[in-house]
C-alpha cells in the first residue's frame, strides 16, 4: 500500500525498511532536471519555467542532486542493500541540456565517487535540438555523456508549431550531425499524431530522420494530457482530436520503415540499438530516481520525491526529499512484469501467466487472433498487431485473472 511520508522524514520505522535484497539486480540512476525554457503545449511532465521556480535556481541545483546522491549511499548501506557499480545513468526532464555541462559533471563524479561506474556504462543526456551547439556537446562529452536523446518530435515544420516547439528542422539536422561527428550514440524522439499531421508528413519524418543515420528512435504516439494547453483548444474545436486509426497506419509505416533500414523494434515505441537504461525499466532492476518528482525502485519498494524543486530542496534539507513509500507485494510484482514485459521483444513465459491465474482459453484466443505469438524460446511475444493493443490486452488479462 503506498504510504505519504512527513516533510523531510522520508522513511517509515525510521529508516529500517523491510527490504528483499536481489543480489543479481543490476542498479542504475536516474537524475531529473526539472526546467524548461517554455512548456510545450502536449506535455504534462513534471517541468518548471523560471517564473514557476518560486526561488530555485536553476544555476545552483545541481547542490541538492549531489545532495541525494549522498544520502541514497548512506541509506543503501543503512538498508543492508550489497555495493554495486551503476551500469547505466540517464539524465530526463525536463530539459537536461538547460544544465550547464559543469554540472552535469558533478553529478556525474559525485555518483561514480559514490558507486563507481561499470567499463561500460551508458549516460544518457535528453536534450533539447536549441540548446546543442559543438561547445556543449565537447563539454558534455568531456563530462561522460556517451548517448544523446533528442527531443525532436517532427521535421514538419507545421507539426512543430503545433506541438509549441521552438526548434527549427535545420537546428535538429544540424545537431544530430555534430553528436554523431562527436562520437555520441544519438537517439530521436518522434511524435506521431499530431492534430492535422498527414500519413505523408509522418513518412517524411520518419525518412529524415533515418536520412541521418541515428542508431535509435523512439516514436510515441501523442498522447492528450488532461489540463494541458491542447487539450484545451481540442475541447474549443481550434485544433482536430487524435485520429485513431490513422494513428494505427502511423504505427505501421514507422514498424515498416524503421525495419527496412535495419532498426528493429525491441519495444512497443522503441526501435534501434537498445537504450540499456529503459531496458532496467522493463526488466524491473533497482534503479534509484534523483531529483523532483523522481521514483525509486530498490529491493521490491518503490518510492518517490516532493514533485516541485522548491518543495524537494527544502525536504532534502530537513532529511529527505522522498514523499511516497510503497512496498510492491509479490502479485504487484507479477502483473508489473507482464504489463512491462508483454511491450518488449523479450516477451512473458506461459509460467508467468499461469502463475497470475490468466485463464488458457484468453491466451489461446490472442494467439488465434493473431496478437501474440510463440517466440522459439518457448515466450509469449506481441505480433505486429498485438503491439497495437497491448496495453489492452494485458489489462483483460488481469480483469480476467483467477488469482
Ligand atoms: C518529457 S520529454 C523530455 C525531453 C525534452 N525536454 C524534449 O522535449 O524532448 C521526453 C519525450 O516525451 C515525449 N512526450 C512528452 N509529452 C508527450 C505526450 N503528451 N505524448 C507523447 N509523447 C510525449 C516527447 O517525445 C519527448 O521528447
Ligand atoms: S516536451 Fe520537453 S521541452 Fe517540452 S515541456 Fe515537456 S519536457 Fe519541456
Amino acid at each position: 500500500m503506498a504510504a505519504s511520508l512527513p516533510l523531510g522524514l522520508g522513511w517509515p520505522k525510521d529508516n529500517q525498511l523491510e527490504l528483499v535484497p536481489n543480489t543479481s539486480a543490476t542498479f542504475h540512476a536516474y537524475v531529473h532536471i526539472p526546467f524548461c525554457a517554455v512548456r510545450c503545449g502536449y506535455c504534462d511532465f513534471n517541468t518548471y519555467t523560471s517564473k514557476e521556480l518560486r526561488g530555485v535556481s536553476q544555476a545552483d541545483f545541481h547542490i541538492p542532486l549531489i545532495q541525494e546522491v549522498d544520502l541514497s549511499k548512506e541509506l543503501l548501506s543503512s538498508w543492508g542493500i550489497p555495493d554495486r557499480k551503476l551500469t547505466t545513468v540517464f539524465f530526463g526532464g525536463g530539459t537536461p541540456s538547460m544544465f550547464e555541462a559543469s554540472q552535469i559533471s558533478a553529478i556525474l563524479e559525485s555518483l561514480k565517487a559514490n558507486f563507481g561506474f561499470t567499463d561500460d556504462i551508458e549516460i544518457t543526456l535528453e536534450a533539447n535540438p536549441e540548446g546543442l551547439d559543438h561547445i556543449k556537446l565537447d563539454q558534455l562529452k568531456l563530462a561522460g555523456v556517451n548517448r544523446i536523446s533528442l527531443g525532436v518530435q517532427s521535421f514538419d515544420q507545421q507539426v512543430l508549431d503545433v506541438l509549441d516547439r521552438v526548434h527549427s528542422r535545420d537546428k535538429v539536422i544540424a545537431a544530430v550531425r555534430l553528436a554523431r561527428e562527436l562520437g555520441f550514440r544519438v537517439s530521436v524522439d518522434l511524435i506521431y499524431g499530431a492534430p492535422g499531421e498527414s500519413l505523408e508528413s509522418w513518412e517524411a519524418t520518419l525518412r529524415q530522420a533515418l536520412e541521418l543515420a541515428v542508431e535509435h528512435v523512439s516514436a510515441y504516439s501523442l498522447i492528450i494530457e488532461e489540463g494541458t494547453a491542447i487539450a484545451r483548444k481540442i475541447s474549443r474545436g481550434e485544433l482536430a482530436d487524435v485520429d485513431e486509426d490513422l494513428n494505427a497506419d502511423k504505427y505501421l509505416l514507422t514498424e515498416k520503415l524503421l525495419t527496412e533500414a535495419g532498426l528493429k523494434n525491441y519495444e512497443v515505441s522503441n526501435w534501434g540499438n537498445p537504450s540499456r537504461h529503459n531496458r532496467a525499466y522493463w526488466e524491473s532492476q533497482d534503479w534509484w530516481g534523483y531529483g523532483p518528482g523522481a521514483h525509486s525502485h530498490i529491493a521490491g519498494a518503490r518510492f518517490w520525491n516532493q514533485k516541485h524543486p522548491a518543495t524537494y530542496a527544502a525536504a532534502l534539507e530537513k532529511g529527505s526529499p522522498a514523499h511516497g513509500f510503497e512496498y510492491l507485494d509479490p502479485r504487484t510484482q507479477l502483473e508489473e512484469q507482464l504489463l512491462l514485459m508483454l511491450r518488449t521483444d523479450s516477451g512473458v513465459s506461459s509460467a508467468l501467466l499461469r502463475e497470475l491465474g490468466v485463464p488458457n482459453e484468453l491466451v489461446a484466443n490472442a494467439i488465434a487472433n493473431g496478437l501474440l505469438q510463440l517466440a522459439p524460446g518457448g515466450k509469449l511475444v506481441a505480433t505486429l498487431n498485438g503491439r497495437l493493443l497491448v496495453d489492452g490486452l494485458v489489462l483483460d488479462f488481469l480483469s480476467k485473472s483467477k488469482p
